[in-house]
This record gives C-alpha cells, sequence and structure tokens, in this order.
C-alpha cells in the first residue's frame, strides 16, 4: 500500500517536472496537435505574420507588423494607443513566450484585432514555430 502511492507520488512529480522542462511553446504546441493540428511552419507562421487583413470599419490594413513593426529584435508601437511593446523576438527578451496564460490572452484579442476572428490551433503552433526561432 505505502510503496503504491510512493510510485503514485514518482510519476506526478515526473510530469510535472517534464511539464516544466517542455516549456510554454511545447506545452502549447502540444495542444493544438491534441486538437487535430500540426505539424507546424515556421515558414508558414512568418506568411501569416506579414499577411495584410482588411478591416471594413476603419477602410485600413491590418497584420501583426502594425503593432509589433517589422524588426521583432527592436521594441514595437500600439498602433491604438502608442504604447512601446517590448521586442517579441525570445533571443533579446527571454521573458517572451515563456506564460502561457500571457500567449493565450495575447493571442485572443490579437488574432480578433488584426484577422477579425480568433486564430485556429494550426494557425496558433505556425505563429509559435516562426517566433520560437527568433
Ligand atoms: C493592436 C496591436 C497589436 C497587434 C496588431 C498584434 N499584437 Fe501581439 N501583442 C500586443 C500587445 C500590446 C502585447 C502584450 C504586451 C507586451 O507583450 O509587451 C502583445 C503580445 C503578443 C504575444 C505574447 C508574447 C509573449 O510575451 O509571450 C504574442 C504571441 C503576440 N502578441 C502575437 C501576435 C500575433 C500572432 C499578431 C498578429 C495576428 C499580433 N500579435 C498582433 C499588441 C498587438
Amino acid at each position: 500500500m505505502k510503496s503504491g502511492f510512493a510510485r503514485v507520488i514518482a510519476v506526478v512529480l515526473f510530469m510535472m517536472a517534464a511539464q516544466v522542462h517542455a516549456g510554454a511553446v511545447d506545452t502549447l504546441q502540444q495542444e493544438y496537435i491534441a486538437a487535430g493540428a500540426g505539424p507546424f511552419s515556421a515558414a508558414k507562421g512568418k506568411e501569416m505574420w506579414i499577411e495584410k487583413h482588411l478591416d471594413a470599419e476603419s477602410g485600413k490594413q491590418r497584420n501583426c507588423q502594425s503593432c509589433h513593426t517589422e524588426d521583432l529584435s527592436k521594441p514595437g508601437k500600439h498602433a491604438k494607443t502608442g504604447k512601446v511593446i517590448e521586442p517579441l523576438a525570445p533571443s533579446v527578451n527571454n521573458e517572451r513566450l515563456t506564460d502561457i496564460k500571457f500567449i493565450n490572452k495575447w493571442f485572443k484579442r490579437n488574432c480578433k484585432w488584426t484577422l477579425g476572428r480568433e486564430c485556429t490551433a494550426q494557425e496558433k503552433g505556425d505563429f509559435l514555430e516562426y517566433l520560437r526561432g527568433l
């Protein structure tokens, strides 16, 4: 009985360690794969990053660069508020792509603002594949 319990604890600890080790991007991409998406492509992510979408209300084109600008190793500027956005590239900003809740929150907002809808699991996986390599 006791050793059985110890084994359960050991397995749980191992799973927790694996989760931490995997990192936010891997964990999210696993979720997307479980939802039927994948494999993910950095090239496709980049293509979608610069793809322009017409906003019917303002008559203006929008893309991910509208706020994050063209060089993701440099700070961006929010298209609406003018607020500075820290660089998105993980190579110059090691806090990037480390927090699942934060990533989910901003995917939701930014996809709606840019594409006029939420992104699919495939699109999010491709975006992350592109961004993680920067
Ligand atoms: C209207 C402005 C705006 C646009 C357009 C925009 N973003 Fe963002 N994005 C932000 C802001 C603001 C934050 C959060 C503040 C910060 O991270 O400094 C953010 C954060 C993020 C993050 C979280 C990064 C992290 O730190 O983990 C991701 C991922 C992201 N954006 C992806 C996208 C994608 C993909 C698009 C295009 C579909 C996009 N963004 C378009 C403003 C924008």
